[in-house]
């Protein structure tokens, strides 16, 4: 078998230093590695010293593309097997996911038809952004592979998510990129994102939003869930391989990728779609089910009469939909809730388990992180103990739980669908 080839793009960043260990691994296991240096990326590690450990030409932005000759240079990234952006940085993915070509690495990355791994390092302020967010979920939906950093103290002095990835870590993905099956469409190895589809062949269901419960025909009974984090979850799920069932809330969020979304108003409408859902391999209850509805709800709108006097509103509990299916004989061999919690967190979370008669509760404080944001800090409590995880965006928390889920249905056969 002839070696494999990786065109190994070094963008700016103090972590630069590693992707110098990745060479040689690389190298070390038989891989022809070219490698191109960002401008930034010359500021961290030099020419000279990955053409040594590469034992080939090194690339560098000095080269514009503007002169015919180096036109050539766009045959680097065809002539790859692989092409791996370590470290990807904030900026070098934000040119990625909008498709800019104005050096050499973002031109050999938007003109390969080679799979793209990106190995990301940065702040992690830079990383929690929701622009990042956005643009990793973009390039994931393009097809290119992005690791999640590692965790820990930063060389800036900040903690939290954005360390670049050990270069043996990043060594694991390359390999395992490379030995992925070829696409039957394209020819190309298959990896990305389906390289790491640990939900392929599981369907998942998942509920988001609030549900609003009419009191007249113009007023309804609410409450502040945006739908945010239930809408990523459905999103990792799918990117994750899943078959994802997502029942909506009123909510304005366009349906992910690869989802099959059924949007409904109110709990009872919400109880049943659910039901006819059934049955999954794991359910994700993430909806801010409204707790009680209008007794009755009028047919006409409640007029003023001009006495002061202050309708009454009788209001009915509604259905606790997770507890029904915990109850059902379709109950999902995985049921997980959610809880928005003020205050003792845990503890209303654990109640919450036992009361509901789910696998996990996803609990957070929304007292921290208010409805309606951008980040979730969340304790998965389950009858194993409590998991406590970093502030994360909310995609990422969804992808995290993605991970855990697969972990947890790994041993267990598909549930067959009706
Ligand atoms: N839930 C549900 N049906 C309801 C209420 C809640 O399925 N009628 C689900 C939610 O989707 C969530 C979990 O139960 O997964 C916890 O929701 P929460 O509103 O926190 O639970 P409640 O039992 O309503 O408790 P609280 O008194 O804290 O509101």
């Amino acid at each position: 078998m002839p070696a494999p080839r990786i065109l190994l793009i070094i963008g700016g960043g103090i972590a630069a230093y590693k992707s110098i260990e990745l060479v040689r691994l690389l190298r070390k296991s038989g891989h022809v590695v070219r490698c191109v240096l960002t401008r930034a990326g010359e500021q961290f590690v030099t020419p000279l010293t990955l053409a040594a450990l590469s034992e080939n030409k090194v690339y560098t932005s000095l080269f514009d593309l503007k002169d015919e000759v180096e036109m050539g240079h766009i045959q680097l990234s065809r002539e790859a097997d692989l092409v791996v952006v370590a470290p990807a940085t904030a900026d070098l993915m934000a040119k990625m996911a909008a498709g800019i070509a104005d050096d050499l690495a973002t031109t050999l990355l938007l003109a390969t038809d080679k799979p793209v791994l990106a190995a990301p390092a940065m702040n992690v302020r830079m990383w929690l952004h929701p622009a990042t967010q956005r643009n990793i979920a973009t390039l994931r939906g393009d097809g290119v592979s992005v690791m999640e950093p590692d965790e820990g103290e930063m060389a800036c002095g900040e903690y939290g998510p954005g360390r670049l990835p050990e270069p043996e870590a990043i060594f694991a993905a390359i390999k395992a990129a490379l030995a992925s099956a070829p696409s039957p469409l394209t020819g190309q190895p298959d990896f990305a994102p389906a390289n790491h589809r640990p939900l392929h062949g599981r369907r998942i269901l998942v509920t988001a939003g609030p549900t609003h419960e009419p009191i007249d025909p113009v007023r309804y009974i609410a409450n502040r869930s945006s739908g945010k984090q239930g809408f990523a979850i459905a999103a990792a799920a799918a990117e994750a391989g899943a078959e994802v069932l997502l029942i909506a809330g009123p909510v304005a969020l366009p349906t992910p990728a690869g989802v099959i979304r059924v949007d409904v108003e109110t709990a009872v409408e919400m109880e049943r779609e659910v039901a006819a859902g059934l049955p999954v391999d794991a359910a994700i209850m993430v909806a801010a089910v409204a707790d009680w509805r209008a007794a009755d709800t009028r047919a006409q709108k409640i007029k003023k009469d001009g006495s002061g006097e202050v309708p009454p509103l009788a209001l009915a509990e509604n259905p606790d939909i997770l507890a029904n299916v915990a109850k059902s004989d379709r109950r999902p061999p995985l049921l997980i809730g959610f809880a928005a919690e003020t205050n003792d967190v845990v503890a209303h979370a654990e109640a919450k388990l036992a009361r509901k008669g789910c696998d996990w509760i996803v609990a957070n404080d929304v007292a921290a992180d208010p409805m309606g944001g951008e980040t979730n800090r969340v304790h998965i409590v389950s009858n194993a103990g409590v998991e406590s995880w970093d502030r994360l965006p909310k995609p990422a928390v969804a992808r995290k739980l993605m991970e855990k889920i697969a972990d947890a249905l790994e041993t267990r056969a598909p549930i067959e669908a009706d």
